[in-house]
């Protein structure tokens, strides 16, 4: 259980976040969108343990967050991987305190699991933007997390890339279950892969509508009933297009 209890955020006056609570069960997936500057990856920072919130608490388990933790796994939005370390390196580094012996195997495993089996020797600047990001992600699970945040972590990728790391991260948490908290400016991803999507508005940042997707999974992206949600989800953040146009049905 993941309780943000009463998070705020000020950074030098200005209310980056007001209030915010919530309450994330293990396991589920929340999907949090909101238009640009509202307070998202200030928010995933805080629960990160990667910035302290000005007033309230995160509490993983009955433990406040004070900082980064090892079951805590972070995907950003530009994969950071160590440009003088090979891939495989690079995913080991995120076993420091595994045994010496079993770091280079579960690294190989994780990064087969992502495709990128082939790819392990070599030095991240040989990688597509999508393979280096599925590296980030092999990355962020080969510790198995218990919570998994995400940062957009797909929004530098192309459609199809994008499409295949959203099942990649649905198969994964198919047989891990993290806890899985994850930021987007795609509606539509939000509402294929989350339990829960949460819409974020600004000044100050706050959570202003939650959405139960109780729909099973695999969700086709053409479900009329994500379309209805997507469009409520619009109407939130104030993008819905008004238009007096006639309705395509009638206009011919
Ligand atoms: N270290 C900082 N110092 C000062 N202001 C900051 C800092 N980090 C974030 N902010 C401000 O806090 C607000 C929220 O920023 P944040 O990065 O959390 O937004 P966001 O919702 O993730 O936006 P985007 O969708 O563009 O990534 C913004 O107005 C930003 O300028
Ligand atoms: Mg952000």
């Amino acid at each position: 259980m993941l309780q943000i209890r009463r998070v705020s955020k000020r950074f030098e006056g200005f209310a980056a976040l007001g209030e915010i609570d919530l309450a994330v069960d293990r396991g589920e997936i929340t999907g949090i969108v909101g238009t640009s500057g509202c307070g998202k990856s200030t928010l995933l920072r805080i629960v990160g343990g990667l910035e302290t919130p000005s007033s309230g608490s995160v509490v993983l388990d009955g433990v406040t967050v004070a900082g980064p933790r090892p079951e805590v796994g972070l995907v950003f939005q530009e994969p950071r991987l160590m440009p003088w370390l090979s891939v495989r390196e690079n995913v080991e580094f995120a076993l420091a305190r595994h045994p010496r012996g079993q770091r280079r195997p579960l690294a190989e495993a994780a990064l087969a699991r992502v495709g990128l089996g082939a790819v392990a020797e070599v030095l991240p600047q040989a990688l597509s933007g999508g393979m280096a990001q599925r590296a980030a992600i092999a990355r962020a699970l080969v510790a198995r997390p218990q919570v998994l945040l995400l940062d957009e972590p797909f929004s530098a990728l192309d459609a199809f890339t994008r499409f295949g790391l959203q099942d990649h991260l649905l198969d994964i948490w198919r047989t891990d279950r993290p806890t899985m908290l994850f930021v987007t400016h795609d509606i539509e991803e939000a509402l294929v892969l989350s339990d829960r999507v949460v819409v974020m508005r600004a000044r100050p940042g706050r959570i202003h509508a939650q959405y139960r997707i109780d729909l099973p999974r695999p969700r086709p992206r053409t479900e009329a009933r994500l379309q209805a949600w997507k469009e409520r989800i619009l109407e939130d953040l104030d993008l819905a297009v008004k238009t007096d146009a006639p309705d395509p049905e009638f206009a011919i």
